[in-house]
């Protein structure tokens, strides 16, 4: 979407920027890695298809992405891309199940990948995550959050149950846990004493957005 194209959320450990096309290469190279495609159910594409899901990302309504960065290595290189260490996305849709008690409310799901071995368990993916939800929460009027996760992927349905994400339902064909967490005062009250969502300007470093 649009919406954060000039937007930088600045935490404490990372900090969130829009994926522009400068950021493709390093991302595709990521993404060679057979692990994380396994740990974030993802095809490998061609350099060119991953300059058009950049597009894709950039423009469709439904789609929210921000690249992570280390805040400290960026402070001290000042590189963007060297900084790099991974990003975190949002797929919106309207529930349409009757049933629910969201029918017709805008849920969101939730997704996040610090790709780079050597920044995990770091607290990065904790506060990456939380700021994009608190971002959408603030500017896209979410009513409900969703996770689907690989059964075996313990860390992150470690992160996202912390999150206080509950798991609602388990697919034995995809592997994949689906988990959820509906938006309350109180669960607000947690995400604010969590995190500070401190926005500024955002100029891509390169030449093409
Ligand atoms: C899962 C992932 C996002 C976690 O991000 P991270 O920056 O490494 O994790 P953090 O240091 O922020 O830790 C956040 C929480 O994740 C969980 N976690 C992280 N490392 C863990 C480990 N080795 N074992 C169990 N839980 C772990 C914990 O709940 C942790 O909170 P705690 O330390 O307070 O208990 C990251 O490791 C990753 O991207 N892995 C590869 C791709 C992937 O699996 N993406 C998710 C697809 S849905």
């Amino acid at each position: 979407m649009r919406l954060n194209e000039n937007t930088k959320i600045v935490g404490k450990k990372v900090i969130l920027v829009p994926y522009c096309a400068a950021h493709v290469e390093k991302y595709h190279e990521w993404m060679k890695s057979p692990e994380l495609q396994e740990l974030t159910a993802s095809e490998p594409l061609t350099l060119q298809e991953e300059y058009e899901m950049q597009r894709s990302w950039r423009e469709d309504e439904d789609k929210c992405t921000f690249l992570v960065l280390c805040r400290t290595t960026y402070e001290q290189t000042s590189d963007e891309i060297y900084s790099l260490v991974g990003d975190t996305n949002l797929f919106l849709r309207i529930e349409d199940d009757v049933e629910d008690v969201n029918a017709g409310c805008q849920v969101a799901e939730a997704e996040i990948m610090i790709a780079e071995p050597e920044a995990r368990g770091k607290g990065y993916g904790w506060e990456a995550m939380l700021l994009l939800l608190k971002y959408a929460l603030q500017n896209l009027n979410i009513k409900k959050f969703e996770a689907k996760i690989g059964t075996k992927n313990e860390k992150s349905l470690h992160m996202f149950g912390k999150m206080q994400f509950k798991e609602v339902s388990r697919s034995a064909v995809f592997e994949e846990v689906t988990l959820v967490l509906i938006v309350d005062e109180e669960w607000i009250k947690w995400l604010d004493g969590q995190v500070t969502l401190r926005c500024e300007n955002y100029r891509s470093t390169g030449s093409h957005k």
